[in-house]
């Protein structure tokens, strides 16, 4: 696992977009895995701006979020489909046929989840997959217990989560306790990981995702079986992780070799 301390929050979305960037540029049809939620958004606005300077395209990228609310239908404002058209395609060259998001229409759950992952394999795999991580250590909505194996499916939303994104949601309106999700392992298949996480509401999470044991009650912690993945943080958010200064250390080391 490579860990990467930055000063700022903006500096984190900086790193992530260039990641993301460097993978299209390199290969112009990949595959994104993508994510919803606070922390990815100035990451959005990074790719944005790339492709208004003319140095991205995305018209040969496809992409596939994590996870979706159940009981939202794609038009409504809070659903994840909603976000991303706001946050992220509407403003790029991407056709909207090669977005696709689990949403789940009908009652066929099982269908539903096991057609997402077929249709993920059919594309060749996630290039590259965005990760934010939940306070309580969910990647998706994998919260805690969710089995490391785990494929897409219907997930119980716990109260912390639930919570936490009450901020996205009116007073009065209704907020679903059920979402469809991709799976640990279905997350664990994408060729590269990217996760980001900054404020210091995450420290925990993130030390236990680093340095404690693989658990399914730390979800994030399953990133340690994976061979390329990059943790990149912001002070806050890494200010609990007792190898801090080797992660910087590390991290100098490497821009010295390159
Ligand atoms: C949403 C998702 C979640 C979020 C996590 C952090 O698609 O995958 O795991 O990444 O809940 O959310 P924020 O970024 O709002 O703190």
């Amino acid at each position: 696992m490579r860990i990467v301390i930055l000063p700022t929050k903006q500096e984190v979305s900086a790193f992530a977009a260039e990641a993301i960037a460097a993978v299209i540029n390199k290969k112009s049809n990949a595959v994104l895995g993508l994510a919803t939620g606070g922390t990815p958004l100035s990451t959005y606005e990074g790719l944005i701006n790339k492709h208004q300077q003319g140095t991205l395209s995305f018209n040969k990228v496809r992409t596939f979020n994590l996870d979706e609310y159940v009981g939202l239908l794609p038009t409504h404002p809070q659903s994840y489909r909603q976000f991303m058209n706001k946050q992220l395609f509407n403003h790029i060259d991407i056709n909207i046929q090669n977005t696709h998001i689990p949403e789940c229409l009908n009652s066929d759950y099982e269908g539903c989840s096991s057609n997402y992952e077929t249709l993920i394999s059919e594309h060749g795999g996630i290039d590259i997959q965005l990760l934010g991580l939940g306070s309580n250590g969910h990647i998706g909505f994998n919260e805690p217990t969710s089995s490391l194996s785990s494929k897409t499916r219907i997930k119980t939303l716990t109260k912390k989560t639930i919570e936490n994104n009450s901020r996205f949601f009116d007073a009065t309106e209704f907020q679903p306790s059920l979402a469809i999700t991709m799976g640990i392992g279905t997350i664990l298949k994408s060729k590269k990981i990217i996760l980001i996480a900054t404020g210091e509401n995450k420290k925990d999470a993130v030390a236990d995702m680093i340095e404690g044991s693989v658990a399914a009650f730390s979800p994030a912690s399953a990133l340690q079986l994976h061979s390329d993945v990059v943790v990149v943080l912001d002070k806050l958010a890494a200010s609990k992780l007792k190898l801090y200064d080797y992660y910087i250390q590390t991290e100098q080391s490497r821009k010295k070799l390159n």
